[in-house]
């Protein structure tokens, strides 16, 4: 058996497959998200751990555990996780959607220069980074600074925790605008810049890369055989991809709390506009992507704080009559990264009459996300990308009524998955490679992933959404000097 675990923003979701990837069951446990100022976005690392092993518990607890071989973890990118000289949390994690180091990114791309940026990592700094927070916390906490020993990503804290391996891989350091992606090594030209040494940062493996055992004491405690192996891991967005089958040229669209459009290549590719990021995937090759950072959470913020409504699928079985709908929503409810990069921009209703009731407001809702979607998929076309398959994952993309609008918007088929566990499953496929059953990632995810849906789109109703895209692409340049 195999573990897959997804470190998500709002719930830790992990699953124990098979050695053919078939899910034998799914725990979900939920933490909750800290926005203490406008604008941050914070969690404790040891939620995660503690919430990650309750969860394992919960798995296994119905199978033999000592069968369990391998675990994987795909989890969210970009977060700062500092620990002290005891190995202790020095302060709370700033998430990938966190927008506090506007003048940290004015200082890195202006100052620094973008130029030298990409030259030093293959991007420029968005707030959501890691490299600017740690300029944050140098500049604003230096008392937290100067107890910095080990910085790591989300997901490294759990392995770390698991395992005792300071550790990470490639897709993940992608996003910490630390690593020079295209020769896969820590920047020293960046670690100087932010005031660190390189043996305040993990070891870099590629994502299927055993890195550890788990330890004896955690092992004992859940009940594994001590040779349980751990591998490095991935991204939360490169695992999904992995769940979903995405090789060379194909394309995966992820409905989370963010939302990305994630595009595999074999080699290393830049956008030179800047508008998409240019990481390492978790197959051994590279991406690129683009990231809305509120995408079903605008769903979630309709729902739970608009509307106070939990019947998700009550509430979209009433949207009938696609392409007519006259309001706009403009997703930006945490600033936006992909395609603006502008922390500080926030979200809109616009075309209100009073003949605008909840319905139009929610079909705005989702519209907007899929407009968004639809930004970085047109940057992605502008450097010449055509994908050849595009899948959907995530909470979002679990609802047809979304499935179909983004097909529309996109004007492409959208493929759905039999499992669409994407991170949690390419977590365990990783460990299914590292642990030797397949010979490759791209072997096994091909293997894995199964289609379950296509949503075509439809000739008159993309028309309309084309139309209406071209309204919403004029809003952000309109509103974006009112602050
Ligand atoms: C990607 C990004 C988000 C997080 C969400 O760059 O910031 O997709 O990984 O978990």
């Amino acid at each position: 058996m195999f573990i897959g675990i997804d470190l998500g923003t709002s719930s830790v979701k992990l699953i124990v497959t098979d050695e053919k990837g078939e899910i034998l069951k799914t725990v979900s446990k939920e933490y909750p998200l800290l926005l203490p100022k406008e604008g941050w976005s914070e969690q404790d690392p040891r939620e995660w751990y503690e919430k990650t092993i309750e969860g394992i518990k919960e798995l296994v607890g119905d199978f033999n555990k000592p069968d369990v071989e391998g675990i994987g973890v795909g989890g969210q990118m970009h977060g700062l996780v500092l620990l002290d000289e005891n190995d202790e949390v020095i302060r709370p994690a700033i998430l990938w959607n966190d927008g506090r180091t506007t003048a940290e990114c004015d200082y890195l791309n202006k100052d620094i220069g973008k130029d030298k940026l990409r030259a030093y990592t293959g991007n420029i700094a968005f707030a959501g980074f890691t490299a600017p927070k740690i300029l944050w916390v140098k500049n604003n906490e230096p008392e937290n600074f100067k107890k910095i020993r080990k910085i790591m990503l989300p997901k490294d804290y759990l392995v770390y925790r698991l395992t005792g391996a300071f550790s990470t891989d490639f897709s993940d350091a992608s996003g910490m605008l630390l690593l020079d992606v295209e020769h896969k090594c820590w920047s020293k030209e960046m670690l100087d810049i932010c005031g660190i040494t390189e043996d305040m940062l993990p070891t870099l493996h590629e994502s299927f890369e055993v890195v550890g055992e788990i330890k004896e004491s955690v092992s004992e405690e859940l009940g594994f055989s001590c040779d349980a192996n751990v591998v490095a891991g991935a991204g939360d967005n490169a695992a999904a991809a992995v769940g979903c089958g995405v090789v060379s040229g194909s394309c995966n669209i992820s409905l989370g709390t963010s939302g990305t459009v994630f595009i595999a290549g074999d080699s290393f590719f830049a956008d030179d506009n800047d508008s998409l990021h240019s990481f390492a995937h978790a197959d051994g090759g590279y991406h690129l992507m683009g990231c809305m950072l509120s995408a079903a959470s605008c769903l979630k913020w309709w729902m739970d704080e608009v509307i106070k409504s939990e019947d998700y699928s009550g509430e979209q079985e009433g949207i009938e009559g696609l392409g007519d709908n006259p309001v706009i929503f403009l997703p930006y409810l945490m600033g936006e990264r992909s395609p603006h990069n502008d922390p500080d921009v926030r979200g809109m209703f616009f075309g209100l009459s009073m003949r605008t009731g909840r319905r139009e407001m929610l079909q705005a809702v989702l519209e907007g996300v899929a407009f968004g979607i639809r930004d970085s998929y047109e940057a992605a076309k502008a450097l010449g990308m055509n994908p050849t398959r595009i899948t959907i994952c995530g909470g979002g993309g679990k609802s047809p009524l979304w499935r179909r609008i983004m097909a529309n918007v996109i004007n492409a088929d959208i493929i759905s998955l039999e499992n669409d566990e994407g991170p949690a499953l390419g977590g365990a496929v990783l460990a299914m490679v590292g642990c030797g059953v397949y010979d490759s990632v791209k072997d096994a995810s091909k293997n894995i992933a199964k289609v379950k849906e296509t949503t075509k789109p439809e000739p008159l109703l993309a028309k309309a959404y084309e139309e209406k895209y071209q309204l919403f692409r004029k809003l952000y340049p309109a509103i974006k000097d009112i602050r």
